[in-house]
């Protein structure tokens, strides 16, 4: 009796774990467990047994039973888990699919890869330097004095002490300089940061690319031969500069660079970037010989050269982030 039993159980599982669909399962359920099945017939013959063997096999019965049950319940869940599956991957494949959309580089960032790739091409590598600095990158070593406006709080965000978010990029040249011996020739992307009042052409947060290069016999004429390569890489072969005296503390001489651009059919000046040759005092500064290296370095407006190119009205569109100016770019 115990031997058939198991057999029963053993031919129904099987039975149920194959079924395919729910008339399957249904007719293994009234195989086994229904009125005339399987089950039925074994435990309608208990009666006839001795005593003990029934109590044993009532027993044995019941569990083979609720195992059935279980079974019978568990495959169900599993032909509906496969109904469910087979009926989203028969969904109408012909319907277009969801288009994400692909964002692409900010015009700032187009703008700085541009530069970057310009002045690659001059020989220039990329660097970068750190955003938050401290005054004696940011001002000392670049000759600027205590007293000088660009100082004070109000012309430059202090974190506190002598720790400040950089206000130019040029506190990066004394770095690479601490780092490396001549000959140099880099340039450095970057932001910086100055508490000045939104408007069209100001924002608190803007972006230079600063370049440095320093050797032996370095001239003003290799800084005006760069630049003047530089600008004309960067908007149009008859691009013409124009480069005015000026003052920095950090370089001596100074100058400041102009472009002619076409701007609504008009030709116009527009200044787009202080250069010179680095002073004596930052290579003192960084430990090199005065009187063996010279070098060159400038500094120009990132969002400045974005403006221009792609014809951008308002600094302030830059960094707004609204779609409908971004997408246009
Ligand atoms: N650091 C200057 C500024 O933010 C720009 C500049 C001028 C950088 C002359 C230079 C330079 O390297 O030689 O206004």
């Amino acid at each position: 009796m115990e031997a058939e039993l198991l057999e029963v159980r053993r031919q129904a599982i099987a039975r149920i774990e194959g079924a395919l669909t729910p008339d399957e399962l249904e007719l293994a359920r009234s195989a086994y467990l229904g009125r005339s099945g399987a089950l039925k017939a074994l435990t309608g013959r208990l009666g006839a047994l001795p005593p003990e063997e029934r109590r044993a096999a009532g027993r044995l019965a019941n569990e083979i039973k609720a195992a059935i049950l279980e079974a019978l319940a568990a495959r169900e869940e599993a032909l509906q888990r496969i109904r469910g599956q087979a009926a989203r991957a028969a969904a109408d494949i012909t319907v277009p699919g969801e288009r994400r959309p692909i964002g692409h580089e900010h015009p700032l960032r187009q703008a700085e890869a541009e530069l970057r790739e310009v002045f690659a091409r001059l020989g220039f590598e990329a660097v970068e330097g750190p955003e938050v600095e401290l005054a004696y990158y940011n001002f000392e070593a670049l000759n600027i004095p205590a007293e000088h406006p660009s100082h004070d709080s109000f012309d430059t965000f202090y974190i506190g002490g002598d720790i400040l978010l950089r206000s130019h990029t040029s506190p990066v040249q004394v770095r690479v300089m601490e780092q490396r011996k001549p000959p140099i020739r880099v340039v450095v992307p970057g932001r910086v940061f100055r508490p000045d009042t939104p408007d069209a052409t100001h924002s608190p947060v803007f972006h230079q690319i600063e370049g440095l290069v320093v050797g032996e016999d370095v001239t003003f004429g290799d800084l005006k031969a760069v630049l003047t390569m530089a600008m004309r890489e960067l908007f149009g072969p008859n691009t013409q500069t124009r480069f005015r005296p000026s003052f920095f503390p950090f370089t001596e001489p100074s100058a400041e660079v102009d472009v002619c651009c076409e701007i609504g059919g008009q030709q116009r000046w527009l200044e787009l970037l202080g250069a010179g040759m680095v002073h004596p005092k930052v290579f003192q500064a960084v430990g090199y010989d005065p009187e063996r290296y010279t070098g060159f370095a400038f500094g120009m407006g990132i969002d400045r050269v974005a403006l221009l190119k792609f014809g951008i009205p308002d600094i302030r569109l830059l960094l707004e982030n609204d779609l409908r100016f971004l997408e246009q770019f």
